[in-house]
């Protein structure tokens, strides 16, 4: 991400808790004013950008979604001094377009999650403070993400309003209707906070999406975690190319 300035900070998700081709220079186990975040801080070069690397769920993948320590996650990449993150999501698509294994960059977001530690701005305040969050996710990098994509010939799709949901259980059909009646054109549980927190402290953000299974009630059959693993299997490589080469600028 050449016209990017600072290291890039990468937020793996399921069906990502490595990195490979990151040349590591170091790890870092950190505790922030919000706790321990996920997982060490994996720094290194991927294609000469200084990236940092961070993996939501643990490593090994252990702490389910409404259980993750977002702000501890985004405060940790603050820290270190990441002004740009890449929050890569596995998701459930809605919209047609958005089958197994296809790699989106959504542009809005809808939450449905709840109870999750969601603002860094709480407790004893100076003052309140309401961010803008009209455009969620960084058109620059969104950018950046799309043509390095266009670049590499891994389709993908440009739009779509992801709806966060709590889990860890999948949707009913009916939530999935109601989410498609609402806009959402993609469904996961791990996109709020971390969106808006970064918002907070003023970080890029943007979102790198794999739908790694049609989302309830869209296909003829329940939804199963052999699909979900052949579709990460698919997919990510796509993903890991993105990545690479959005680096390299
Ligand atoms: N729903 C919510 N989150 C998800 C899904 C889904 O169908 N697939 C992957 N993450």
């Amino acid at each position: 991400m050449s016209d990017l300035s600072g290291a890039i900070g990468i937020i793996g998700g399921t069906g990502l808790t490595t990195l490979s081709g990151l040349k590591i220079a170091g790890t870092r186990a950190l505790e922030t004013l919000w706790g321990e975040p996920s997982s060490e801080l994996v720094e290194g070069h991927l294609d000469g950008q200084s990236v940092v690397f961070l993996s939501r769920h643990g490593n090994p993948h252990r702490i389910p979604p409404h259980e993750v320590n977002y702000r501890a996650n985004i405060q940790a990449l603050y820290d270190v001094g990441v002004r740009t993150v890449v929050g890569v999501n596995a998701v459930g698509g809605i919209h047609p377009e958005m089958g197994p294994a296809r790699v989106v960059v959504p542009d809005q977001i809808i939450d449905y999650t709840w109870g999750r530690a969601s603002t860094f701005f709480e407790g004893a305040l100076e003052r309140v403070t309401h961010i803008d969050f009209t455009w969620p996710y960084d058109q620059a990098a969104r950018d950046v993400l799309m043509q390095a994509a266009t670049a590499h010939d891994v389709p993908f799709s440009g739009f779509g309003v992801y709806g966060a949901t709590q889990g860890p259980r999948l949707e009913t059909a009916a939530e999935i209707r109601r989410m498609e009646r609402d806009g959402c054109d993609l469904v996961g549980m791990t996109g709020m906070p971390e969106a808006a927190l970064a918002a907070e402290l003023g970080m890029r953000y943007v979102c790198l999406g794999l739908v790694v299974n049609w989302a309830a009630g869209k296909s003829d059959h329940v939804i199963t975690m052999e699909e979900i693993e052949a579709a990460i299997d698919q997919g990510m490589s796509g993903v890991r190319r993105i990545l690479e080469v959005s680096m390299a600028g």
